[in-house]
Parts: structure tokens; C-alpha cells; sequence
């Protein structure tokens, strides 16, 4: 190990040169970043993280027989989309901001998008390319032509398979499935799957602890996403809401999968000692699966999603299902278009990114690297921080002139924990400084609306945090689509909450995975 490190001549160059530069500084020493406050984020967790947006799509039989729920028994003859086509998917979730698309290549039903060499309930049987097809493979080199990355989901419940209910053999044969598909398609970077389960399923076992050993092992950059991780959690609802307290910290030993405690599951826990950052799963229809009947929601609806998902330190995962054609409809092409524009059009100009920023201290010896003037690039990897054992920590923004505004973002360099608890943003308005805003938690991103404020100086105070409180991005922007009744829900929601989340014991729950969500999927 050590020969090959030295012969490697790039790092011997590198070598050479930081000891030159430490050698010609000696007067002032860098001081190094501060420690990391545990827990931290895996490489994949950082880099799902920053991509924000996922796209998901429900399709298979259900798509076809109008349902949300197939009992299993549909005839696979059903599968015939005319003119089915991954790459319009693919185009769509690009164009539209997803980082990633995540299709279910099985769903409760049991049948295989995908031609499984364990049954015949698929493609295979199907009248759609003659049998000859492989919907999965098709996903996959189109997320690829694309640049977006692959996820999949297999549903753990499986209302056709006959061994389902024999928990040994059903094990197996999720196993057996899950290797095909982690094998056969390339780098898969997220795995879905859930704990939703009917009334009156079969009992049985799920060895979710060997599922995520073998997932990691054969896709090492998978992100495993369930009610309880291990990479990333299931938010508690499927309004694509988070809580306004949201920590990316949580205590896996604390939950089963199939019986997740909501406000646990939507605010996570100060004190938790696992980084299970959530991920709200929403549709853009009422249904997961597309119905000739429905309609999509509104652009702003998306966008009022946005704000509470993204906004609140998740990632958002939403679902566009495809229609009996193999495609994405058009009131959805057309929906998902205007969420982009609107978005582009409130976050494209931050009025504070030529502000002059200064800060109630900073860490170091009066090198830049901790400087109060890195809020305004928006990167996690340039922070303020102040100077360990500061009695305050305030940021204070010069906006030059004055300035409307009515949504802030704030951003933690989370590499480096999450910290800060509870935060509040003054204005000076008629000489004095008023309160524009409270808020608690921050993490990757947070979002939050207020009414117009019309300043020249702000100030970003943080009350209370786990540890000296690092920021890496402050925006100030313009939004003219959401109404003053998204805020007032805002606060009604879940201002009761903000106080109660910090120290409340959650209660730990046993008992039998029975029925799981009911709703979902
Ligand atoms: C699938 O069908 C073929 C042809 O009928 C049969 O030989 C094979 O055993 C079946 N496989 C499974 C897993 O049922
Ligand atoms: C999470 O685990 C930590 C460490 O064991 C513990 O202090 C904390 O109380 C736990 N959280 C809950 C909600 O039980
Ligand atoms: C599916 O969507 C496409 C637009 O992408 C449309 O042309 C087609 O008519 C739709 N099919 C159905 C059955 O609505
Ligand atoms: C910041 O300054 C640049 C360069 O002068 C200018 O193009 C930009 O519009 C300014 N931004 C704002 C929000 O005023
Ligand atoms: C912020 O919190 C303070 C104290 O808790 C309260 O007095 C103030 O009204 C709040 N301001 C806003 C804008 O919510």
C-alpha cells in the first residue's frame, strides 16, 4: 500500500507542494476546519442528498386494469402499452430537474417488468414486444443516454407468487429477484422498497437485515430508502410534507419497517445517533398509477410541495406515472414544464448575492477560508464559521439598497453534521430591527416563506445549536406564486410542534409487521 502511494507520481507532486506551501506560511498557520459533529453522512448520502429531485413511476398491469392495488391475478395479457417509451421518461425528468429516476419493476401484484428467470408472471408472458421485451432494461439505458441516475423498486408484499407467506423460500426468491436486477442493469444508486402489506396478507418474515447487506454488497452506491434506512427514510405521509423541524438524525433501532411513527418519521431526532436523511414521496395525480379519470395537481400545489419537502431538508421524490400509451401524458408534460419555469423564475436571482457580509467572528487567524463573505456562494463546501466558544453567532447582510423579498434560503455544510436547532432572520425596518422569521433546523437546504419585507440590512441570528454552527449559503428571493394561505398552513400545521419535537421521548414500538402502511402504493 505505502510503496504504490509513493510511486503514484501525482501524489508525490502533491506532496511536494503542501509541504512547500506549509514550509513558506509557518508565520500563520491555517487552522484547520473544526471537527465534524457526529452523526455524518456517507459519500452516497452527500450525493443523493445535493441532487434534491427524483422523479418515480408507477406502471405495470395496474396501469391497464385501472387500479392501485392489483390482486395478482390480472391476466398478463393486460401489459400492452402501444408505444412505450423509457426515453421520453428520461427526457422529461432531464429537462425538468430530476437527478433520478426510480421505476417499480415489481409492485404488490408480483408481476416482473423485467423477463425474471423465477416466473413467468412478467414481460415475458405478455403480448408487448411479443414477450421479447425488458421494460427495466429499457429504463436503464435511457436514465443512462440521459445522465440521470437509476433506481428501482421491488415491492417486498406479493399478492401472486404462490411460495409468498413461506418465509424461507419467499426470502429467497426476493433475493434471487432483487440479484437480477442489481446485477443485469449497470450502477443502480437507489433501492426502494416498502412496508405495505393488505389486510389479511399472509404472515411472514422479511430478512430486511440480509436484503440491505447484499444490496450494498452488489451496488455499494446504493442508497436503500425504507420507513427506517438505512441510507435514507420514508418521511411518514405521502403529502410530500416533512416536518418545519426536520433532522436529517435519526435512531434506526427506534423504528420497524411497516410501523413508522409519523411526527418521528416527518421531524427526525436532535439526539439520534444514525444519518437517515427523509425523502417525501408524492404523486403529481391522486393515484400512484395513471387513471384516464384524474388529473394532475397544479404547478403551484408542486411547487407549495417543494417548499415543504426540498425546502425542509429532503429530497423530494415525485411520482409521474406513465399511461396505458408507455407515456408520460401531456397535462403532466405540461404541469411539470410550469413548476420548472416558476422555479426557475423565484430562484434563478438571489437579491443578496452582492451584499457585503460580515459576522460576529469567525474561526481562524484571519484567513478567508472561514469567512463571512462564503455565505453568498452557493456551495456546501464554502461556510462561515465563527470562532469556537463565541458567546453569539450573527451574520449581518448589507443589501446595498433596499430590497423586497419574501423567501430565504439557508444552507449547512452537512459533511460536517447537521447543528443548527432554531435560527430567526431580523430586518431593519423604520430604523429598527423587526423579526422577518423564526425557524428551527436548517441542514442541506431550508426554504421559508413570509410576507414581503422591503430592507437594506438583515441579520441571520442562530439561537441554539448542537455545536458552533457553520452556514454555507444564504438566499434572499422573490416569489410572486405562492399565496399568503400556504403560509398561514405553514404555521398551523406545525407551530405546535416546534417546541414539543426537541424533547419528546418517542415511544419505542414492538410487535408484528401486520399491515403496514395502508394507503401507499
Ligand atoms: C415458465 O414457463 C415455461 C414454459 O411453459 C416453463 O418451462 C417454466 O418452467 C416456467 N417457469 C416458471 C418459473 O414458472
Ligand atoms: C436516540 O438515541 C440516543 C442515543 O442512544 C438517545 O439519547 C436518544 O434519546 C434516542 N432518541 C429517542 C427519541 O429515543
Ligand atoms: C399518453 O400520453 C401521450 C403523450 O405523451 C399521448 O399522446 C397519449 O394519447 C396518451 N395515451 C392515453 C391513453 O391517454
Ligand atoms: C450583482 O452584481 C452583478 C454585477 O454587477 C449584476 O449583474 C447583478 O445583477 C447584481 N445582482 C443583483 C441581485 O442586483
Ligand atoms: C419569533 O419568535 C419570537 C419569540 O419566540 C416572537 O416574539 C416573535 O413574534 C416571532 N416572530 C415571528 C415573525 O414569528
Amino acid at each position: 500500500m505505502r510503496i504504490k502511494f509513493l510511486s503514484s507520481p501525482h501524489l508525490s507532486l502533491l506532496l511536494t507542494i503542501s509541504t512547500l506551501s506549509l514550509s513558506s506560511c509557518s508565520l500563520s498557520v491555517p487552522l484547520p476546519p473544526p471537527l465534524p459533529i457526529l452523526p455524518i453522512p456517507t459519500a452516497s448520502q452527500l450525493r443523493w442528498q445535493q441532487s434534491e429531485m427524483a422523479m418515480l413511476l408507477h406502471f405495470g398491469p395496474n396501469t391497464f386494469t385501472d387500479s392501485e392495488w392489483g390482486t395478482g391475478h390480472a391476466d398478463p395479457s393486460v401489459f400492452a402499452p402501444s408505444s412505450l417509451d423509457t426515453r421520453q421518461w428520461a427526457r422529461t425528468a432531464k429537462e425538468n430537474g430530476f437527478a433520478r429516476m426510480v421505476m417499480t419493476t415489481k409492485h404488490h401484484d408480483g408481476f416482473c417488468l423485467w423477463p425474471s428467470a423465477y416466473t413467468n408472471y412478467s414481460v415475458k408472458s405478455s403480448p408487448w414486444l411479443d414477450g421479447e421485451g425488458d421494460v427495466v432494461g429499457d429504463f436503464a439505458a435511457a436514465a443512462e443516454e440521459f445522465g440521470l441516475e437509476l433506481g428501482l423498486y421491488l415491492s417486498p408484499w406479493d399478492r401472486h407468487e404462490p411460495c409468498y407467506g413461506n418465509t424461507q423460500k419467499y426470502n429467497e426468491y426476493y433475493l434471487g429477484q432483487m440479484t437480477e436486477l442489481l446485477t443485469r442493469y449497470g450502477d443502480v444508486k437507489e433501492v426502494w422498497l416498502d412496508g405495505a402489506k393488505g389486510e389479511g396478507a399472509k404472515y411472514m418474515d422479511y430478512y430486511f437485515d440480509r436484503w440491505f447487506k447484499l444490496i450494498h454488497q452488489l451496488q455499494p452506491n446504493a442508497i436503500i430508502f425504507s420507513d427506517d434506512g438505512p441510507d435514507s427514510r420514508w418521511v411518514g405521509d405521502e403529502a410530500g410534507f416533512a416536518g418545519s423541524t426536520c433532522w436529517s438524525l435519526f435512531n434506526i433501532s427506534d423504528v420497524e419497517i411497516g410501523h413508522t411513527i409519523e411526527e418521528y418519521s416527518e421531524q427526525g431526532d436532535p439526539e439520534g445517533t444514525d444519518w437517515v436523511p427523509a425523502e417525501c414521496d408524492v404523486s403529481i395525480r391522486p393515484g400512484w398509477f395513471w387513471h384516464s379519470s384524474e388529473k394532475p395537481k397544479s404547478a403551484t400545489t408542486l411547487l407549495d410541495i417543494y417548499y415543504r419537502s426540498v425546502g425542509r431538508n429532503c429530497l423530494l421524490i415525485l411520482n409521474v406515472p406513465p399511461n396505458t400509451s408507455g407515456l408520460i401524458s401531456n397535462e403532466d408534460l405540461h404541469v411539470l414544464a410550469e413548476f420548472t419555469n416558476i422555479r426557475t423564475a423565484i430562484f434563478s436571482i438571489n437579491l443578496a448575492e452582492n451584499s457585503t457580509v460580515s459576522s460576529s467572528s469567525v474561526r481562524g487567524n484571519g484567513d478567508t477560508r472561514f469567512d463571512a463573505s462564503n455565505v453568498l456562494e452557493e456551495s456546501i463546501y464554502s461556510y462561515w464559521a465563527p470562532k469556537e466558544g463565541s458567546p453569539e453567532w450573527v451574520l449581518h447582510l448589507n443589501l446595498g439598497k433596499p430590497i423586497s423579498f419574501n423567501v430565504l434560503q439557508l444552507q449547512e455544510p452537512i459533511q460536517m453534521g447537521q447543528r443548527v436547532i432554531r435560527f430567526h432572520l431580523d430586518a431593519i425596518v423604520d430604523g429598527e430591527y423587526k423579526t422577518v422569521i423564526n425557524g428551527t433546523t436548517i441542514g442541506y437546504k431550508r426554504l421559508l416563506r413570509f410576507p414581503s419585507v422591503e430592507t437594506r440590512f438583515v441579520r441571520l441570528i442562530i439561537d441554539e445549536a448542537r455545536a458552533d454552527p457553520l452556514i454555507s449559503f444564504i438566499g434572499l428571493f422573490v416569489d410572486s406564486y405562492s399565496t399568503t394561505n400556504d403560509l398561514d398552513e405553514d404555521d398551523k400545521r406545525f407551530s405546535s410542534k416546534i417546541n414539543t419535537v426537541v424533547r419528546r421521548q418517542w415511544p419505542r414500538r414492538h410487535g408484528q409487521f401486520l399491515n403496514g402502511r395502508t394507503a401507499e402504493m
